[in-house]
Formats: C-alpha cells, structure tokens, sequence
C-alpha cells in the first residue's frame, strides 16, 4: 500500500486458525560451511527431522546438498529470517533471526558472498553494511507492503512539514528511505533508538502501528506514517480475545506490527526475536504467535512442553524464496543486491547508528 501521514485505516480479511502443533528441533546450527570433514547436511536433517515429514526431507535433500556444496564452493552463506519455511530455516541456513539480528551477521561474516533468504530490504541492508561483499537475494520481487509503502520523496516532505524533527525509520524501508532517514530501528530497539536522540519530537515511519506501539511506551511525541504490513494489520484483536475465551490457559505473543487492539490482548510484544525468547523462558503451556506462520513452525522445539496456535497469515514476499531459487541464486550468482553509492553513505550512517544502540528485546 501507498502511505501518507497518518490518519489510521482499518481493513479485515479472514484467517484461518492452524494448531498442527508439530514439535521443531529449534534454529539452525550457526556453522561455517566451509567447515570441512562435516557433513552438514545430515546434522541439519537431524535438526529438521521432527519439523518436517520423512518425505519432505528426502525431497529436499538433493537440493540441500547442492546448495551446500556451492556455499563451500563460493565461501558463501545462506542467511535466513525467522520467516523462512522449515526446510530453508532448519536445513540450509547458516544464520537464522530477526532483522537486527541479520544486519549483525552481515557486519560480522568472513564469507564473500551472502544469500539472503528474506525480502529486498533485508538484502540491500546486508549490501549496505557490506559494500565489499556479494549479497544474492533469490527472487528481487520479494518486497514487503511497509518498504513499498514511502518513497524518499515522501521522507523529504515529513522533514520540510516539521523542521527540525529527526527522523526514525523503520529497517523495512528501502536504502532511499533509509539515506533520508537520521536512524534506522527495529522492533528490537525502537523505542531505545528513538529516545536515543533526545529530541521532544520524533518524526517516525512508516509503519503506523509500531509507531503507536512506540508512542504508548515514551514520553517522545511521534509524527506518524500510515504504512503498514499487510500480514499483521490482517489480525484483529476481536479474533484474538476469541482464542483466548474458547482456551482459557492461552499465553498471547505479537509482534509490534499488529493494529493496537491486537496488542492490547498479548502478553508479550516484541520482535520475532524476542517471541522466540519469550517462548523458551516462560515455557507456557500453550501459546500463539500473533505473527507470520511460519515462525511457530521454527521454533517450536525450543519450548517442547509447548502447544502452539496459530491464527496463520503468510507472508506473499517472504513465500517467495524457496530452496529452489537459493540453490539458482547461488549456481548463476544472481540477483546481486547493488545500491548506488551516494545513497549508500547516507543509509549506511543511518543503520549504523541503529546497530551501536543495540538491542534490548
Ligand atoms: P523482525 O525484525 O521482528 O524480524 O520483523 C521483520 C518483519 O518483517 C516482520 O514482519
Ligand atoms: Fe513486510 Fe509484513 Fe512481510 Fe514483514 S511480514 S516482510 S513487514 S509484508
């Protein structure tokens, strides 16, 4: 969607609920693949083994050995966000997280090429942070409603409509937005990074709802955007407090995406990073990700005593990416992430000011 400054919509679409409860080994392995004498396929299968069938594993075994063999082959590793689906997460991924998290690995990886297994803004994040390296995105329509949703232009004009507000951008926006932008933030540290700047008055975009979520939690006045994810902005809080009546023992988790009245029912906001977190401390009986579904699916193991519910909204951008389109990613060296150099400087700037607040989820 377009965004402009904020005047809040609502729209409702139905989900469906989904509580296979399947047990997941937990996230991938942190490994080189340049570790050699290891078969790293075979450790990876044995992590994914109760996540996925017998028959699923067989049918992507080739393609996982393939893609491990050209990950040694190019010093090049696969790194995959929480949303990734079972077989990318568990058995072909070298790094696995939220979008801070993945901003650090590429500051932090020796290999020369980097595939990255989430959406374009992910990507050019990587390659900003690491000019020198080659960062592969498998398909370059994977996009994401927020990054869409303002352009650089749009950020120009917030500026010129409250002169002197810095501005806050989200890390789903494009490298435009972010060379516009004094800093980047994520759910993992937006509030931190917008007080980080000691200003009365913030400008912040593009996602609304975070925006809110931010604003209940500092005494920093926000001029908002109304951009939103089309994935989260899907759950009402009307759905959520239906689960809640029918299981009366139902922990609640959401990410800060999610439109207020969503919010309001969960215990716990935060980031994927810090659900996944949340989950393996509290070990609740039974619990919902309020969330992209593929993320229960992932980490699962790590609270084994745990059921999961799941009202299930998939990310179109993130379904984008499969075993298949890594494994050509890496065979042609296609699509390389570039980002023209004037707007790099800028957007580098912005991001690494995000990573020196750090995270505090
Ligand atoms: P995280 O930074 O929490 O991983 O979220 C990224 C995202 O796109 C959520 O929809
Ligand atoms: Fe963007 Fe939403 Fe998809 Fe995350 S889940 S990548 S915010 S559209």
């Amino acid at each position: 969607m377009r965004g402009r400054q904020c005047s809040p919509v609502r729209r409702r679409v139905a989900t469906s609920a989904d509580s296979r409860g399947r047990r997941s080994p937990g996230r991938a392995l942190l490994q080189s693949p340049l570790s050699t004498g290891v078969d790293l396929t075979a450790i990876l299968i044995t992590k994914a083994s109760d996540v996925l069938t017998e028959e699923e594993i067989a049918a992507a075994r080739p393609t996982v050995d393939e893609i491990n063999r050209l990950k040694a082959e190019r010093n090049a590793v696969v790194a995959a966000h929480n949303y990734m689906t079972p077989d990318i997460f568990h058995m072909a991924a070298d790094f696995t997280g939220d979008s801070l998290a993945l901003a650090n690995m590429a500051l932090e990886t020796e290999a020369d090429v980097i595939v990255l297994a989430g959406v374009l803004f992910m990507a050019e994040t990587a390659k900003i942070l690491n000019p020198e390296k080659t960062v592969l995105i498998p398909d370059g329509e994977a996009g994401c409603s927020l990054a869409d949703g303002i352009t650089g232009a749009d950020v120009r004009r917030l500026k010129e409509s409250h002169p002197g507000a810095p501005v806050v951008s989200y890390v789903n926006t494009s490298a435009e937005v972010k060379a516009e932008s004094d800093i980047t933030c994520t759910s993992g540290n937006a509030v931190e990074v917008v007080e980080s700047l000691g200003a009365a008055k913030v400008i912040f975009t593009p996602d609304q709802y975070l925006g809110r979520w931010v604003a209940s939690r500092t005494d920093v006045e926000l001029v908002l955007w109304e951009g939103s994810c089309e994935v989260h902005e899907r759950f009402t809080g009307r759905e959520i407090s239906e689960y809640k009546e029918d299981m009366g023992d139902l922990a609640v988790i959401a990410h800060p995406e999610c439109p207020p009245d969503v919010l309001a029912e969960a215990d716990y906001v935060g980031s994927t990073h810090g659900m996944i977190k949340w989950v393996a401390g509290r070990r609740p009986d039974r619990v919902m990700m309020v969330t992209e579904c593929s993320m229960a699916d992932n980490v699962a193991a790590e609270s084994p005593g745990t059921r999961f519910v799941r009202p299930c909204n998939l990310c179109p951008h993130m379904k984008r990416i499969t075993l298949d389109n890594i494994k050509r990613a890496l065979v042609t060296m296609t699509l390389q992430v570039e980002i023209a150099e004037d707007i790099a400087v800028r957007a580098r700037r912005s991001l690494s000011r995000m990573l020196e607040v750090g995270r505090r989820d």
